[in-house]
C-alpha cells in the first residue's frame, strides 16, 4: 500500500513540489457518529439544522464554548490515527435522490492507503519550502470554510471542489485539489470511479482571536498562490498557520445506472441542506490537539500518517471510537425526506 500512499501525494502536488511531497500530515479521521450536531453554528441546539459527518474526538456534542470547553479533557478516544488529535472535523452528507423521490446516503470509498469506516481524510501542509515556521493552531481555535446556503458559484466556493473519477484507482490522479477538470459544483455526469470533495482551509490567521461571529474573519486566504499554503499572508492576518485540508470520498457507483438518473439528464446527488447544487458543501474544524503535539509534528515535518514525535493508534482502535447520536434519527435505507426535511433545490 506504501507506494500508493506516496503516488497520492505526489500526485495531489504539481511536479515543482514534488520534492516535497511527504512533508505533510495526512491521515484517517474514521466515521465518529453522524447526526445533525453543529457546535459552531448551532451551538446548544441538540438537533442543528442539516447532518453532517463527524470524526475526531469522543467530546465532540452541542456545545462546545472556545476555550472553557477542552476536548483533550473532555475525549476518551479519538477515531483518528494520530492519538493525541481530539480535534473535530465535520462536512455535509451526500445523498442520491431516485426517481420516485426517496433518498439514499451515498455510502463511502476509502482513501488510498489508509484504513477507516467512513468520516475523512484529514491534511495538515506545512509551508513547502521545508523551513518557513509555520504556528499550529491554539487551544479552543475554530473555523469554517464554504457556506451551507450557496447555490451558485460565488465566494468561498472556489476553495470547496469536487472531482469526478472516470474509474476507482484513476491514473493518472489528477493534479491540486480545484485544478484540472474539478468542479466547485457537484458533477454534472456520472462518475465510474466515484467523487473527491475537498475542502482547503484559510492558512493565515489574525494572531488574536481563536473565533469569530461568522468564524471566519479571523482567519484569511494567502494573498497569492494558486496552491493556497505557498504565497505570504496579507498584513491583518499575519500568521502563518498550516494548510488544513479534508478530503472526502464518495462512493456514487451504486448509482450510476442510467435508468435509476433523472429522465431530463440532470444529476441527483444531494448534500445534506437540500443542496443540489454542491456549491454549498462546508467544513468546519474544531482544534483539539494534546499540549504541544501538533507543533511538534509540523516543525519535525513528518508525513503521512506516523511521525517519531507523536503518539499513533491502529486504524481498527480510531474505527472503534464512536459516540451515539444525541438525538437518535435514521440516516440509512430509502427516507422520504432529508434530515431536517429540506426542500432541495438545484439551482
Ligand atoms: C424508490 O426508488 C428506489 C430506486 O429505484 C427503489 O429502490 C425504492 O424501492 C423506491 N421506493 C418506493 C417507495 O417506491
Ligand atoms: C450506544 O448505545 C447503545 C445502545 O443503547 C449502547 O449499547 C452503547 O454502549 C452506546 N455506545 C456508546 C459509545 O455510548
Amino acid at each position: 500500500m506504501h507506494w500508493r500512499s506516496l503516488a497520492a501525494l505526489a500526485a495531489l502536488l504539481s511536479v515543482r513540489d514534488a520534492a516535497y511531497a511527504q512533508q505533510m500530515l495526512r491521515f484517517s479521521c474514521s466515521k465518529l457518529t453522524i447526526e445533525r450536531l453543529d457546535p459552531l453554528v448551532s451551538p446548544g441546539m441538540e438537533q442543528s439544522p442539516h447532518m453532517h459527518q463527524v470524526g475526531g474526538g469522543n467530546s465532540f456534542r452541542a456545545s462546545m464554548p472556545p476555550v472553557d470547553f477542552d476536548p483533550v479533557k473532555e475525549s476518551t478516544c479519538t477515531s483518528c490515527t494520530f492519538a493525541e488529535d481530539f480535534s473535530n472535523y465535520w462536512t455535509a452528507n451526500l445523498f442520491f435522490r431516485a426517481r420516485n423521490g426517496t433518498l439514499k446516503r451515498v455510502p463511502q470509498l476509502v482513501n488510498m492507503g489508509l484504513k477507516a469506516d467512513g468520516g475523512l481524510t484529514v491534511y495538515y501542509i506545512p509551508p513547502y519550502d521545508g523551513k518557513t515556521n509555520v504556528t499550529a493552531f491554539k487551544p479552543g481555535f475554530r473555523m469554517l470554510v464554504g457556506d451551507p446556503m450557496l447555490r451558485q458559484a460565488e465566494g468561498q466556493q472556489r476553495q470547496v471542489c469536487h472531482r469526478c473519477f472516470s474509474t476507482i484507482n484513476q491514473v493518472p490522479f489528477g493534479g491540486a485539489p480545484c485544478t484540472g477538470e474539478d468542479t466547485a459544483s457537484l458533477p454534472l455526469k456520472m462518475c465510474g470511479g466515484g467523487i473527491r470533495s475537498t475542502i482547503t482551509f484559510p492558512s493565515c490567521w489574525d494572531g488574536v482571536n481563536v473565533d469569530s461571529p461568522d468564524h471566519k474573519s479571523h482567519v484569511a486566504y494567502p494573498e497569492t498562490g494558486s496552491f493556497e499554503s505557498s504565497g505570504p499572508c496579507p498584513a491583518s492576518h499575519p500568521v502563518k498557520l498550516p494548510q488544513l485540508m479534508y478530503e472526502v470520498m464518495w462512493d456514487t457507483r451504486p448509482f450510476n445506472d442510467p435508468d435509476l438518473w433523472p429522465e431530463d439528464g440532470s444529476q441527483p446527488l444531494v448534500y445534506s441542506m437540500g443542496d443540489g447544487t454542491g456549491y454549498g458543501q462546508h467544513g468546519d474544524y474544531l482544534f483539539g490537539w494534546k499540549g504541544d503535539a501538533l507543533q511538534r509534528a509540523l516543525d519535525a515535518r513528518c508525513s503521512n500518517d506516523r511521525c517519531a514525535q507523536l503518539k499513533s493508534q491502529t486504524s481498527d482502535e480510531a474505527m472503534r471510537c464512536t459516540i451515539n447520536q444525541t438525538v437518535p434519527e435514521n440516516y440509512n435505507g430509502w427516507l422520504n425526506q432529508l434530515p431536517g426535511n429540506w426542500t432541495i433545490t438545484y439551482s
